[in-house]
């Protein structure tokens, strides 16, 4: 069976696909008796060498390679949301089916390109945009189709992941970054990476998997650019590790999401997750709880996904069945504004050594009803010290006013003071 694709993108991830499906024709062939021929190929700025991409298959044009009536199967690796949508939606009407690794598109559209597929009865693909080399889209949609799941952690930003494992390390914030930008983990626009931005529509994607809605829009996010090596310390010091977690939780009144720079038990599964790598917990009501693992960010491992899905649409239109399930969404679930979650936090103040500084602090806190566990003063120079502030299970909402009211306080603090999360992940669980 040989099966006519048509790339658009040849980056980080397109450059890689081409490589794989080049160096492993005989393995997917043996393995998976198809043989996928890349009939067209589009790159923006830089091209594939020629001995893997001749000139007869290499283009500029995007709509080549959508039109192009060799292709079946059109995969989207160009990142970004118009000229992505734009390939995705003009493949999917021509009756072709779509791999994409692109996340972004799919959280900001993804309710019109998902009922596009089920119009033309094309196959969508995309493994690849959530958690790179973890085949957690498959498992949700193929595996665990009997599960009602209540809980959703995880670890869903490479880049931020690397880079906080940089950090407790030592490092600052810019190295590790400039870092990670470098090895190609980090998207093209790296504040999508260290704002949260890249985990939630992860996350979003995931809760619709997971909690059969649309794909919520507004998670709540935030990300990473606050935070020094000092509160990885200070962190580490109360017997915590600083990640950036993906969370969502089923109640009754609705699904809380959020992704959020938290504190977690040193001893914790995903405290240990270095580097790179991605980790995610799901809870089902009948197989209790499953921990994935692997690879979330580079070329490579993402390249692998994108090609386990084209082996999947290829084989089923060789059968003429559908690929996937075709999910039909339900109502949207209400999320619970991030005001109304609940949990210990950990604050920072950087303040002047002055009498009564801890006081004024404190006072404010009690204004606003919120109970401390400890508070620890750690010396950064002479004139200046770090508060630290631990607080019990609180409202979200109160912890933002009450420091929001502190860093606008004259000669209080020195900027906005950091406000994270403390989850022990375990508390209360099912
Ligand atoms: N920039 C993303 C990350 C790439 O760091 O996780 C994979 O989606």
């Amino acid at each position: 069976l040989s099966i006519g694709i048509g790339i658009a993108g040849t980056g980080e991830v397109g450059g890689e696909v081409v490589r794989i499906l080049r160096q492993k024709s005989g393995l997917l062939m043996q393995r998976c008796g198809v043989e996928l021929e890349i009939v067209k190929a589009s790159y923006r700025s830089r091209r594939p060498p020629p001995d893997l991409l001749p000139d007869e298959v290499i283009t500029t044009s995007l709509d080549e390679v959508v039109e192009d009536p060799r292709a079946q199967i059109v995969v989207e690796l160009l990142g970004g949301i118009d000229d992505a949508y734009r390939v995705i939606t003009g493949a999917l009407q021509r009756g072709k089916s779509v791999i994409t690794a692109n996340k972004a598109v799919l959280a900001a559209h993804g309710g019109l390109i998902f009922a596009r597929a089920r119009e033309s009865g094309a196959a969508l693909g995309f493994e690849a945009a959530v958690a790179g080399a973890i085949p957690i889209i498959s498992s949700l949609r193929n595996s665990f189709v009997a599960e009602t799941f209540h809980r959703f952690y995880g670890i869903l930003n490479g880049t931020t992941n690397f880079m906080l494992s940089r950090m407790q390390e030592g490092m600052p914030y810019s190295e590790a970054l400039r870092l990670a930008q470098e090895k190609g983990y980090a998207e093209a626009d790296p504040s999508l990476d260290v704002e949260g931005t890249d985990a939630a529509q992860k996350l979003a994607l995931l809760s619709s998997l997971l909690f059969n809605t649309p794909i919520p829009p507004n998670v709540f996010t935030q990300g990473i650019t606050d935070l020094t090596e000092n509160d990885i310390r200070y962190a580490s010091d109360l017997g915590y590790t600083v990640k950036l977690i993906a969370s969502a939780r089923r109640l009754d009144e609705g699904l809380e999401l959020s992704v959020r720079p938290t504190l977690i038990p040193s001893g914790h599964e995903l405290a240990h997750i270095q580097n790179e790598y991605n980790a995610l917990f799901i809870k089902g009501d009948n197989i209790g709880q499953s921990m994935f693992y692997g690879l979330g960010a580079g070329g490579r491992p993402t390249a692998s996904m994108v090609v386990s899905d084209l082996v999947r649409v290829a084989r089923s239109l060789e059968k003429g069945t559908s690929s996937f399930p075709v999910f039909f969404n339900s109502e949207m679930i209400p999320l619970v504004p991030i005001e109304e979650h609940r949990s210990p936090f950990y604050l920072r103040f950087g303040v002047m050594d002055q009498v009564g500084i801890l006081a004024k602090i404190s006072t404010i806190l009690a204004e606003h009803g919120i109970s401390l566990s400890g508070a620890w003063a750690k010396t950064v120079s002479n004139n200046v010290i770090s508060l630290v502030v631990a607080t019990h299970q609180t409202r979200s909402g109160d912890v933002y006013q009450a420091v929001k009211k502190i860093d606008a306080s004259e000669g209080l603090t020195s900027g906005s003071s950091p406000v994270l999360p403390i989850n022990d992940l375990r508390n209360g669980e099912k």
